[in-house]
């Protein structure tokens, strides 16, 4: 098995990006975690069914595709809030656990590594990762990047909404008693509220050299 890092935080923390980069630059495969949700919710409000029912979502989970992960509707915060609602869910988790696992200690196209980003990659998922980040930032920062993101993508949004999603998401993903979003007790936590991402980038980077 070869180097695997854990990249944990909230919502729009910059985490996707970090990971994204940090895999790419240093040839390891990449694995958004969170696509696993958005796609379970996703296909839970697809099928008519109720995110909060534990066998509708359960059910989702078990049917997921390869192919399910790729829809651009994943994307809208329609599918992260859905995401958030179904990962509350135990079985839910579990049935996506494996997969997970699996990536980190196999990484597909005969890579060395991997990086996962998510909220519980440092703590349940790989709790033996041999790097784990904790990128986190203010709310308000996280909200002023998500609407930019939004509106970039030229979707309608406004500033309160999005900041109360933000806070309605951080809440359920933190409270939750199964795998809540926290940072594990070895990780490294990295505020990116004042840094660009190519300093958070080269943060990480030193970090990872440091330690694997
Ligand atoms: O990282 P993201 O915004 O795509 O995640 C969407 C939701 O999925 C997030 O609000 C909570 C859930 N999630 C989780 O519970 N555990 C993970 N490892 C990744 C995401």
């Amino acid at each position: 098995m070869g180097i695997v890092v854990a990249i944990d935080g909230p919502a729009a923390a910059g985490k996707g990006t970090l990971a994204r980069r940090v895999a790419a630059d240093l040839n390891l495969a990449y694995l958004d975690t969170g696509l696993l949700y958005r796609a379970t919710g996703f296909a839970v409000v697809q099928a008519g069914g109720d995110l909060e029912n534990e066998a509708d979502a359960l059910k989702a989970a078990q049917n997921l595709k390869a192919d399910d992960l790729t829809n651009e509707k994943l994307r809208h915060d329609e599918a992260a809030q859905a995401a958030s609602k179904v990962a509350v869910i135990q079985s839910v988790r579990d049935e996506l656990l494996e997969f997970q696992r699996r990536f980190a200690k196999e990484p597909p196209q005969g890579k060395v590594g991997s990086v996962l980003d998510g909220r519980d990659i440092g703590t349940v998922v790989c709790p033996d990762a041999d790097v784990k980040l904790f990128v986190t930032a203010s709310t308000e920062v996280r909200a002023q990047r998500r609407l930019k993101e939004l509106q970039e993508r030229g979707l309608e949004a406004i500033y309160t909404q999005v900041l109360q999603d933000m806070k309605d998401r951080d809440a359920r993903d933190s409270q939750r008693s199964s795998a809540p979003l926290k940072a594990a007790d070895d990780a490294v936590i990295l505020d990116t509220s004042d840094l660009g991402i190519e300093e958070v980038i080269a943060q990480a980077k030193s970090i990872i050299s440091e330690k694997a």
